[in-house]
């Protein structure tokens, strides 16, 4: 197993692959690697060449430092798992000084008001520093296919954005989220949960999926409103947002029309860790 710790690393063999007309397909994780990483690698290792995963806990994309330093860094375990799909996989895990070189800051992108709706609204700068690592990490790898959890389906549609704007020839998978066997989104955060707060937060998809069946007779307001009910009545949730929007601009449903796309979208807290999870309507 390859483990690169440094860029120029990674540039000499992307070089000779060039050369010989490889494709290559890229998986950006921030590690704390679960079964929901590990499919998207298994996908890319499907459908290309040579197969990239990124390792890198990204500074500029946390608002918050306590959020930054409690997040897992679990490298060798990481790689064990990575392993278990193939040795030939190559995991790039540099440091951050590694990355940016002059000063850890992000760049600020328009994502043509994709960044102001849901996670843009409660998380300030996050997708500028998501754009900025994916810029660096996209130009270096030069990866024919990248691959990415419709788990956050709105980062999924801004690095689509990413890549139009900065003209990138470079197909991005969107991947089915995948979940525990009690419906729960699996998640880095996860581990941070007790027994039982794993277990309960399994309402969120329960929930979801009920309301995908209101969906089908109600109004997006109604639906919303159901759900943020259901949340007022489980004590052990704090509820920040519920929303059905649109997939391509993301904007909150008014009205229904069959010609489109929807999705509910919700993050919440439970025992102070933050959630996310969403669902298809139609
Ligand atoms: P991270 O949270 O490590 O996630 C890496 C990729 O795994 C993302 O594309 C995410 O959507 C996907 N993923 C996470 N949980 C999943 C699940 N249960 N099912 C399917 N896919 C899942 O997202 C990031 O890192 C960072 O923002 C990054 C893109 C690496 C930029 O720093």
């Amino acid at each position: 197993m390859t483990v690169f710790n440094t860029k120029k690393e990674v540039e000499t063999l992307v070089t000779s692959h060039k050369a010989t007309k490889k494709t290559i397909g890229f998986v950006p994780t921030m590690g704390a690697l679960h079964k929901g990483h590990l499919s998207l690698i298994q996908n890319a290792f499907d459908e290309n060449d040579i197969v990239f995963v990124s390792i890198f806990v990204n500074p500029t994309q946390f608002d918050n430092n306590a959020d930054l330093d409690k997040y897992p860094r679990t490298l060798d375990a990481d790689v064990k798992l990575i392993e278990s799909i193939s040795d030939d996989i190559i995991v790039f895990a540099p440091s951050a000084n590694e990355i940016y070189e002059q000063e850890i800051t992000s760049k600020e992108y328009k994502f043509d008001g994709l960044e102001f709706e849901m996670e843009g609204k409660h998380r300030k700068g996050h997708f500028n520093g998501v754009g900025t690592i994916l810029e660096i990490l996209f130009k270096l790898v030069l990866p024919n296919k990248a691959y990415f959890g419709e788990k956050d389906f709105q980062q999924l549609q801004i690095v689509k954005k990413l890549t139009q704007k900065l003209k990138l020839d470079l197909d991005i998978v969107g991947c089915d989220i995948y979940r525990e066997d009690s419906g729960l989104a699996m998640s880095s955060r996860n581990e941070r949960l007790s027994l039982l707060a794993r277990k309960e937060a399994a309402f969120i998809h329960k929930t979801l999926l009920a309301a995908k069946e209101k969906f089908g007779t109600k109004s997006a307001k109604e639906v919303t409103e159901w759900v943020t009910k259901q949340f007022a009545k489980n004590k052990k949730f704090n509820l920040e947002y519920v929303e059905i929007a649109n997939i391509d601009t993301l904007k909150t449903v008014k009205r229904k029309s069959k010609n489109k796309k929807y999705r509910i979208f919700i993050a919440a807290f439970i025992e102070n860790i933050r959630l996310i999870d969403n669902i298809a309507l139609n």
